[in-house]
């Protein structure tokens, strides 16, 4: 399973904010916000990584994230020219996906909660269909919107329907077979001119080939599209890693606990931070697992 993050597009609802840096880039608490879905992917075992940003932006997602070697993992990196819609990604992407399956998460997207590893790892076995994630929400309207059955079976999905047929929010983690290219291809600019993910999960519920897996109350999925929802995020991953003393999307912490990375090669990346909080939290996480 291959895995693509999507962090382009305009940014303009949050102006001045991300006028000259991408949105993506941006701060929530102690990281920037792209560490928190790359550990999305990390956790769920994945790590071939396509970063797909804007012709402006590319270069410093770059120069943050490297090669990803430094995580355990293989990041590179393509080119949005605009923002044609999500499911664009995968046109983007043909290469890299290379027949096979393949992930996309937003990277504006923060997941948090107990045993989403499992889930994730599960999602990323799939073989044939596709498997989206659900979220019970105040505002269904502003998402694209899942109808269920009592069994959870999905019966319908609309992107920002201002009738939403239930209080499910499809989140911006997609797992999609070796067919998705294809379909991707077959489907048609929406009236905003987008390559709509909706309409692509409408294509594999057409063939009764779409899984959604429901993150309930326990879990977060934190929004980041307003100012005030960008200071909440930041303010709720406080409060968790000030809690717990654990840090949530530390990448390298992740690559060390999922076995992508050896003592040593974390102790270098905590040898060039030192100086930061940062630095000392990843000292702490391998001398912990030693004692
Ligand atoms: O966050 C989950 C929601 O994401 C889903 O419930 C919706 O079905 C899905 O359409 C999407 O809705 P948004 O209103 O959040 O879409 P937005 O256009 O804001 O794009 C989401 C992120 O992807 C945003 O950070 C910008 C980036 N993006 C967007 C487009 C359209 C790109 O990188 N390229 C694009 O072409």
């Amino acid at each position: 399973m291959k895995g693509i993050v999507l962090a382009g597009g305009s940014g303009t609802r949050l102006y001045p904010a991300t006028k000259v840096i991408s949105k993506q880039l941006l701060p929530i608490y102690n990281k920037p916000m792209v560490y928190y879905p790359i550990s999305v992917l990390m956790l769920a075992g994945i790590q071939d990584i396509l970063l797909i940003s804007t012709p402006h932006d590319i270069g410093l997602f770059e120069r943050l994230l490297g090669n990803g070697h430094q995580f355990g993992i293989n990041i590179s990196y393509a080119i949005q020219e605009r923002p044609e819609g999500l499911a664009q990604a995968f046109l983007i992407a043909e290469k890299f996906i290379d027949g096979g399956p393949s992930t996309l998460v937003l990277g504006d997207n923060i997941f948090y909660g107990h045993n989403l590893s499992a889930m994730l790892q599960k999602s990323a076995r799939l073989e044939k269909g596709a498997c989206i994630y659900g979220y019970y929400v105040d505002d269904p309207e502003r998402y694209g919107v899942a109808e269920l059955d009592d069994e959870s079976n999905v019966l319908s999905i609309e992107e920002k329907p201002t009738n939403p047929k239930s209080n499910y929010a499809v989140t911006g983690l997609y797992f999609y077979d070796n067919t998705v290219v294809e379909r991707v291809k077959t489907l048609k600019p929406s009236s905003r001119g987008e390559l709509e993910i909706s309409s692509l999960n409408n294509l594999y519920l057409a063939d009764n080939e779409l899984k959604i897996n429901i993150l309930g109350r326990g879990m977060a999925w934190l929004d980041t599209g307003t100012h005030a929802s960008l200071i909440e995020a930041s303010n709720y991953i406080q409060i968790l890693e000030k809690t717990q003393g654990l840090q949530v999307a530390c990448l390298e912490e992740v690559g060390f606990k999922m076995g992508y990375l050896s003592k040593e090669d974390v102790l270098i990346t905590a040898n060039q931070l030192k100086n930061s909080t940062y630095g000392d939290y990843l000292l702490k996480t391998i001398h912990e697992d030693s004692c």
